[in-house]
């Protein structure tokens, strides 16, 4: 009963902010991602008849307690689809920044999810896979799929209709994105917290929700295309969106530093000098910036000369699930 998964992380170009299920964990709005081949987690999962409780090393060392919780919640949905009362040993070891705003907890639970359902007898479809990593962590739910993938938001109360689905394979769009490394530290405002109080608080959330939608179908259709200019348009109006909600928010926040606003500065001067590049940034400082392998060289070495980078890790679109 023991078997190891990887998931690669993924960085939404539409973002998902906001829940209409706070347990199912339901989005508020559809949203799309690309999954990204340089950052990634693998995870062991082992059921042993002698344990008497889950436990979770991460990175090698025993995780927090309130990780471990974390954990064994998300272990307590796939012991119930088996119907096997049996604890386990994780081991998982992340090739991202933990809880930085890169995403790890979409990589985590969507090995966690595959390592586990697989160790334990289940053979899942992707669908109904992504339909269980998206009750550990929302984002979670697109690391099952390869490429460029929608969680289509559902409409069910109980959420058989909220998964995700691959829109284009990693081999559609030879793009790239580089992840502009500023601060590897833990945030402060979680992004489930994050999402609460704007969804509670801010005043903008309503305007957010009705323009993502036509965000949405605008992106499925420059994606089909081939449009470089109309997707990363879309994505960086639709991060910069986002993150106005928060500062609509009570207390207002924000997850910008100024390295942030310097590396969103610079892209926007490639695009003055005629590079096409767009960026995108989740809940931390970080940036993430899109544009082609062509102009690799030119970027990187505007990108390296910002004040305050420390290092930019290049991906392309990456793969979903795989076991080992
Ligand atoms: P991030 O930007 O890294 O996704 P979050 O605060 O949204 O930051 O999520 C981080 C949380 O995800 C961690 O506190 C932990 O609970 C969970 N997590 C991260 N890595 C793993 C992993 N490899 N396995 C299981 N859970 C993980
Ligand atoms: C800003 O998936 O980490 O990165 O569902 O509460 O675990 P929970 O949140 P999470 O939120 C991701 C928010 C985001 C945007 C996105 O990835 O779509």
């Amino acid at each position: 009963m023991k078997a190891t998964a990887r998931a690669h992380t993924n960085i939404a170009l539409i973002k998902y902010w906001g829940k209409r299920n706070e347990s199912l964990i339901l989005p508020a709005n559809s949203n799309l991602s690309v999954t990204l081949d340089g950052f990634s987690t693998e995870t062991t999962v082992h059921f042993q008849e002698h344990l008497t409780e889950d436990s979770f090393i991460l990175n090698e060392q025993s995780a927090e307690e309130d990780a471990r919780t974390k954990i064994a919640v998300f272990l307590d949905k796939v012991r119930a689809l088996s119907g096997k009362e049996i604890y386990a040993q994780v081991q998982s070891v992340n090739h991202v920044p933990t809880a930085a705003g890169f995403a790890s907890s979409a990589s985590g639970l969507a090995a966690l999810a595959a390592a586990s359902t697989k160790a334990i007898g289940l053979s899942l479809e992707d669908r109904e896979l992504s339909r269980l990593a998206r009750q550990g962590s929302g984002s979670a739910s697109r690391s099952i799929y390869g490429g460029f993938v929608e969680w289509q938001m559902g409409e069910r109360e109980d959420g058989l209709d909220s998964y995700a689905i691959q829109v284009a394979d990693a081999s559609h769009w030879n793009i790239r994105i580089a992840a502009v490394v500023l601060s590897k530290t833990v945030k402060k405002v979680s992004s489930r917290e994050g999402m609460r109080r704007t969804i509670d608080t801010s005043p903008f959330y309503a305007g957010w929700l009705e323009q993502t939608a036509k965000d949405l179908q605008e992106i499925k259709q420059a994606i089909a295309d081939k449009d470089f200019e109309k997707m990363g348009s879309v994505t960086e109006a639709n991060c910069l969106r986002m993150h106005a909600t928060t500062l609509g928010a009570n207390p207002p926040f924000t997850y910008w530093q100024d390295n942030t606003m310097r590396v969103m500065q610079t892209v926007q001067g490639l695009r003055e000098q005629g590079i096409p590049a767009f960026f995108t940034i989740d809940a931390g400082p970080n940036v993430k910036v899109l544009y082609l392998p062509e102009d690799e060289d030119k970027i990187k070495t505007r990108l390296n000369a910002v004040e305050g980078v420390e290092d930019i890790i290049i991906s392309k679109p990456g793969s979903g699930i795989s076991y080992m």
